[in-house]
């Protein structure tokens, strides 16, 4: 019997990606076909905490990593929150089948199964916005300016409007709907697109702040129309900010390919989801597209897709 357990499902973000880090609104939801799970077993072997990162076939001894690990880091920083000034004989075994670097929240979702299966050997239950904040300040560490929406939505596992620095909204659906998720196949960490995006904000200031503000429009009729149950409206939304990713330099090759193959087979829009230079696509399908959707999309080079149904609890 392990003494603890922890869980956290994959995001996509339906709109509002990159822009959200400079103050824009953005709409995630988390995704359950995917996830991470973290279990903590007592040692009898050693008296030293250890990280068996399952599927990277790694084990990490917590007095040997390095500051900024961020398996590590978040067993460090739900310690400390907890108050346990020594580190347990423990061992916490982390897996996960959410892609890596693939704009699914991987990164976040891994942190936030530890911070509760750490939180739950010591008999204890995080607040969600405790469990949100130590995983906030994990991904600190995989990129230096997150704007906080993938730790909100994986901790909350609910789908959220969220604005950096408020307290995240969750928001209605009138009526459910499908998305294919679209894997590139191509690892993208977030932090080099983040970067980049920054770097041109820096050199052109007002021409970047004008594609934000176009992404925030998009953002908010997306979700008016999500909230009136107009799916059908979310697709040329989805095309628009798409473009505009295109505009800030996040997509690439491979995902305007993916998003063409899509809305050639009868998707309603398509946009690169998350980071983006790789990573995911979504694309806006129903019962009768997604079969012909999907096919497309791994005939023009998806690696897997998923259809999840997009509704008020996780997709
Ligand atoms: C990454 O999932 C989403 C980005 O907007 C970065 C962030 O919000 O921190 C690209």
């Amino acid at each position: 019997m392990p003494l603890g357990t922890g869980r956290a499902p994959g995001k996509v973000i339906l709109f509002g990606e990159h822009a959200v880090v400079y103050g824009r609104p953005a709409l995630a939801v988390p995704v359950s076909q995917v996830w991470a799970e973290a279990h903590v077993e007592a040692l009898s072997s050693t008296n030293e905490l250890t990280i068996w990162a399952q599927d990277l076939g790694e084990k990490i001894s917590l007095s040997d990593a390095p500051a900024d690990h961020p398996l590590a880091s978040a067993v460090r920083l739900t310690l400390g929150c907890l108050g346990i000034v020594n580190p347990p004989a423990w061992q916490v075994c982390v897996h996960s089948t959410i892609p890596i670097a693939s704009g699914l929240g991987s990164g976040a979702a891994v942190s936030a199964a530890i911070v509760r299966a750490v939180a739950s050997a010591a008999s204890q239950e995080l607040p969600l916005r405790t469990v949100s904040d130590l995983v906030y300040e994990v991904d600190r560490l995989h990129h230096g300016t997150p704007s906080g929406v993938d730790n909100t939505v994986v901790a909350y596992e609910q789908p959220v409007y969220f604005v950096r620095g408020q307290p995240p909204q969750p928001f209605t659906i009138g009526r459910p709907f499908l998305l294919a998720i679209a894997d590139s196949g191509i690892a993208s960490p977030t932090r080099i697109a983040v970067g980049d995006v920054r770097r041109r904000w820096t050199e052109s200031p007002e021409r970047y702040e004008a594609v934000f503000d176009r992404i925030a429009a998009v953002v908010e009729a997306a979700h008016r129309a999500i909230a009136v149950g107009e799916a059908a409206a979310l697709g040329p939304l989805m095309d628009v900010n798409h473009q505009l990713l295109v505009e800030l330099g996040v997509s690439c090759e491979e995902l305007d390919r993916l998003a063409a193959a899509a809305r050639d087979a009868g998707a309603g829009g398509a946009k690169l989801s998350g980071g983006g230079r790789g990573g995911n696509l979504i694309a806006l399908v129903t019962d009768r597209t997604a079969a012909p959707v999907e096919s497309a999309l791994r005939q023009a080079g998806a690696l897997n897709v998923i259809v999840t149904r997009v509704d008020h609890g996780l997709a």
